[in-house]
């Protein structure tokens, strides 16, 4: 079995999953919480080098000031509550996104979850909140252009992987596997640039339902994939 080095996953359903049961929306969020951790350990236990999970996205501002405010209170105390299980399992946590919008006790439990399993040497986690992967392409090419402009850069040095060096995930694997849950089979401004030759998978489960066993057959689907990127095995023509 081919295992992924990166897998990044658009976490959605969690909505549907709560009104299914008449309950909620952020219990169904709360259930999601659950699935994060399940497929975390299943990440550290395959060997996954990076799992990059899209909690809250930009356009996720335009929710209820009520959704909000109890996505970020959960999100609060994932952030303090997860760090010694991520610990045990060595996870390193890197958070991406545009935090300015974040209120200054999310900012800082961010900074410090990071802090604390900087060491750590097994998975790395990545949580993208209030992440746009336009908004990541933006954030980019200000970088390199305010470099440019001090003379750190000349222009000539923004080739494609000059340039990718200014982005969240530049220090991470290519994404080989970018899963969808719930059924939905648009990108929703997750990763842009990071995803041009990434394997696609979509299922209808809903994000609380996502298991382990989901993982598996993501997984198993991914290794009967053809990746060819643009090339052809040798071929008479
Ligand atoms: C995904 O679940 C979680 C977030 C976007 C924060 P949704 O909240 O989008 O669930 P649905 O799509 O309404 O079911
Ligand atoms: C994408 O799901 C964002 C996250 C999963 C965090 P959405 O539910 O926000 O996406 P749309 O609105 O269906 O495109
Ligand atoms: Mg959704």
């Amino acid at each position: 079995m081919n295992i992924p080095k990166h897998i990044a996953i658009i976490m959605d359903g969690n909505g549907r999953w709560a009104s299914e049961r008449n309950l909620p929306r952020i219990i169904g969020h709360q259930q999601g919480v659950k699935a994060v951790r399940n497929v975390v350990k299943a990440c550290a236990t395959l060997g996954v080098q990076t799992l990059t999970l899209f909690a809250f996205s930009s356009e996720n501002k335009n929710r209820s000031a009520d959704e909000i405010s109890l996505l970020f209170k959960l999100f609060l105390s994932v952030l303090k509550q997860e760090i010694k299980k991520l610990n045990k399992h060595n996870v390193r946590l890197k958070i991406i996104g545009d935090l300015s919008f974040f209120s200054k006790d999310i900012q800082q439990a961010a900074v410090q979850a990071q802090a604390q399993l900087s060491e750590n040497s097994g998975l790395t986690l990545i949580v993208a909140a209030n992440y746009g992967g336009q908004w990541d392409i933006a954030q980019a090419a200000k970088r390199a252009a305010q470099d440019a402009v001090k003379g750190n850069i000349t222009p000539e040095a923004i080739t494609i992987e000059g340039f990718s060096n200014y982005l969240s995930l530049a220090d991470e694997p290519a994404v080989d596997l970018l899963i969808r849950s719930s059924g939905e089979l648009r990108i929703s401004n997750f990763l842009l640039w990071d995803i041009a030759y990434s394997e696609l998978y979509f299922t209808n489960a809903l994000w609380p339902d996502f298991d382990s066993s989901e993982l598996d057959k993501a997984i198993e689907s991914f290794n009967h994939r053809d990746r060819r990127f643009g090339a052809r095995k040798q071929e008479k023509c």
